[in-house]
């Protein structure tokens, strides 16, 4: 795979959670100007994701063609807009011979698919996992990932698999980022069943990626799937979404409509201190350090000695807490960091509310329903 391009958990936007198939190429030109005029490009977002049922048939060569009643100018055309505004590109295809939407798939014509996505100006892939019958996963992806190669434009790899193969296994090598589960639902802790395949929570996704952080690191991330930010969760579980999302390194690729975002909404995805929690080069994923009844408590060593450490309530009622940081020092083994508060005093700041504080004194928490406080610990002057 092409190196140096997730050293970060890759950032940006997808068509598919709001819009589903209803996508076409006015939709993704306002929503690369909305991402450039309402600050998301300044906070770092930068891939514009077509999802699935962009395409049209191929051509008598092969060849892939977009849609051309619902994109007209071509992907190439697309691509050029969003360039000349400082963004990316980002387009889906399925290892199989169809797509979940039952559009060509990429089954036999990898390389010719991804020479069309490198001509096209193309600079992401999410590859997903329909229509697969007989295929062997880690093969497939591999496939596409040495089609990529040798098409020779440096493209992300995002692996769609839902991880029933097991992608932390084989895929830190095929691709930049790898599905954890099935697909996310706009709800806080519910499973949807839809026949042969279900949804989930943001909760449950959260319960089933934790256990992976060792896979996780710079250019190979666990993908807790595109978020719900702005499509029906309460203000409070739309905080603690992205909180967690930031807190275990996964991918943020925004998936609500941007152009009549509320500044509410707004201001959760352009939150810059949760998003450098997120982007922090040392790339590890968040530990559970402590759950006590609804409260949990998550530690996330950073850079240069910081941690940031997210308090949640998983309960239906507000949870009042003197939170005693001399009871537990933070330590986490597989980074090898630890900190013990007892002995060295750390500032912190609220990463949603405006307040700061340390250590030394026991942290007033008034966390609400599915709520949390998000705070970044620096080790104190002198200490
Ligand atoms: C299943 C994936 O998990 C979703 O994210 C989305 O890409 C759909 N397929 C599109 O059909």
């Amino acid at each position: 795979k092409f190196e140096g391009l997730a050293d970060t958990p890759q950032m940006g936007w997808n068509s598919w959670n709001k819009f589903g198939c209803e996508i076409n190429e006015e939709l993704i030109r306002e929503t690369a100007d909305a991402m450039v005029r309402l600050g998301m490009k300044d906070a770092g977002y930068r891939y514009v994701n077509i999802d699935d049922c962009w395409h049209g048939q191929r051509d008598k060569d092969g060849t892939i063609q977009a849609d051309p009643a619902r994109f007209p100018s071509g992907i190439k055309a697309l691509a050029d807009y969003v360039h000349a505004r400082g963004l990316k590109l980002g387009l889906y295809s399925d290892a199989g011979a169809t797509t979940c939407g039952g559009r060509p798939g990429s089954r036999g014509h990898e390389y010719q698919d991804a020479r069309t996505y490198a001509a096209w100006g193309v600079d992401y892939v999410k590859y997903d996992w329909c229509d697969t019958k007989g295929l062997n996963a880690e093969g497939a992806y591999t496939t596409m990932r040495d089609a990529l190669r040798a098409a020779g434009r440096p493209i992300l790899l995002s692996i769609c698999e839902w991880g029933d193969n097991k992608p932390w296994d084989w895929a830190p090598n095929v691709g930049h980022s790898w599905r954890t589960t099935g697909d996310i639902y706009a709800c806080w802790d519910c499973e949807v069943s839809l026949g042969s395949w279900s949804t989930f929570g943001v909760m449950k996704i959260v319960d089933k990626s934790l256990a992976l952080r060792k896979y996780a690191g710079p250019g190979h991330w666990n993908d807790l799937d595109m978020l719900e930010v702005g499509n029906g969760l309460t203000p409070d579980e739309e905080r603690s979404h992205f909180s967690l999302w930031s807190m275990m390194a996964s991918p943020l690729i925004s998936g609500n409509d941007l152009r009549s975002m509320p500044e509410s909404v707004r201001k959760i995805l352009t939150n810059k201190d949760v998003i450098a929690v997120n982007q922090d080069k040392l790339g590890v994923q968040a530990l559970r350090m402590l759950t006590d009844g609804p409260l949990e408590v998550w530690i996330k060593p950073l850079a240069g000695n910081d941690w940031a450490v997210l308090f949640l309530n998983r309960g239906e009622r507000t949870l009042e807490r003197a939170y005693d940081w001399n009871k537990q020092p933070l330590s986490d083994d597989l980074s090898k960091r630890s900190a013990d508060l007892k002995k060295t005093a750390f500032r912190w700041s609220d990463l949603w509310q405006q307040r700061t504080g340390d250590t030394k004194k026991p942290l007033a928490l008034k966390l609400p329903a599915h709520g949390v406080t998000m705070l970044r610990l620096t080790p104190q002057e002198g200490a």
